[in-house]
């Protein structure tokens, strides 16, 4: 089996190796919009109509605030935590020394991610003077964390791996559009668009790891994992409602009025409907590795509305 890898020309290619500092100047953003206003479920609810355009705005950048957020959070807190344990040797696949040294580059491209995630988050703050509120990633890592309990309470690290390969083979295929979205701020087009390439190769490295690793499971583990995956994908596509909540009373919605936006624009079928549709190349990976010709694991996909 070939080991995965990313880019051969990484030291040319990569975003932390070359590309420059995207700064945000004002002149270049005159007209523009922080975050494609698509993007944000409850950006055209009706309860929003008091609010007016400046109220709107500052909705709209929170709602990009918290984006970048949960970015830095989850590159440095879930997918390093991972790809140091591949870099070190520390996982039962033995990947080769070429991959485990790939797994430090993608290291590094999260990091550099993380920190230009918050760089932009600075960058707008300063211009538009809208004040970021304090990110909890909290819940996102107790819900990933309960998952890993649950499936796999004697395999840690294992789970922590898993978590890794949902959250990089997932479709990000909103964000593939946001450096062609002429509406959006460029500097916002430019940083997103550094992400993007270097994204396109971790996806393939980890999706040669899952294969690879899938192949040296007992079939015991591979009841657990098969199990376990369609968690991992939920777990990492469903949108945390509190920054939500917090955005909406930020803005100056009474209490029980953001909570009739939250109830009407994130409802079960929706959300359902969206992890199904960001979560099917990674859903298409375990099917494709037989993870979901056992029946315990077709059980779970019903349990999360999954199932074909
Ligand atoms: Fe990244
Ligand atoms: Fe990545």
């Amino acid at each position: 089996m070939t080991h995965p890898r990313v880019a051969k020309d990484w030291y040319e290619s990569a975003g932390v190796r070359g590309a420059p500092r995207r700064m945000l100047e004002e002149d270049r953003e005159a007209g523009l919009k922080v975050f494609p206003e698509a993007l944000v479920p409850h950006l055209c609810h009706e309860g929003l109509a008091d609010l007016g355009a400046e109220g709107r705005r500052a909705l709209l950048t929170q709602h990009f605030y918290q984006y970048m957020q949960f970015t830095a959070h989850l590159e440095t807190k879930v997918v390093n935590r991972g790809a140091a344990m591949v870099a070190h040797g520390e996982t039962d696949l033995d990947v080769g020394p070429g991959a485990r040294l790939d797994a430090f580059k993608i290291y590094s491209d999260e990091a550099y991610h993380a920190l230009f995630s918050l760089d932009v988050v600075q960058q707008v703050e300063k211009v538009t003077a809208v004040p970021v509120l304090p990110y909890d990633f909290g819940p996102r890592m107790e819900r990933l964390d309960r998952t890993a309990d649950r499936f796999l309470p004697e395999h840690g690290s294992l789970a922590q791996l898993l978590q890794v390969v949902a959250f990089e083979t997932v479709v990000t295929r909103f964000l593939s559009r946001i450096p062609r979205d002429e509406t959006v701020f460029r500097v916002v087009r430019e940083v997103v668009g550094d992400h993007v390439r270097d994204e396109v190769h971790h996806h393939a490295y980890f999706t040669r790891f899952f294969k690879e690793l899938w192949a040296g499971l007992s079939p015991a583990l591979r009841v657990k994992v098969a199990c376990g995956m369609p968690h991992f994908v939920n777990d990492c596509l469903r949108p945390d409602l509190g920054p939500v909540r917090a955005a909406l009373l930020s803005a100056g919605l009474a209490a029980d009025r953001a909570e009739e936006v939250i109830r009407d624009c994130y409802r079960e079928e929706t959300l359902v409907a969206a992890v199904r549709d960001a979560g099917r190349h990674t859903l298409g990976l375990c099917e494709y590795v037989g993870a979901f010709d056992i029946p315990e694991a077709q059980e779970q996909l019903r349990v999360l509305g999954l199932a074909d």
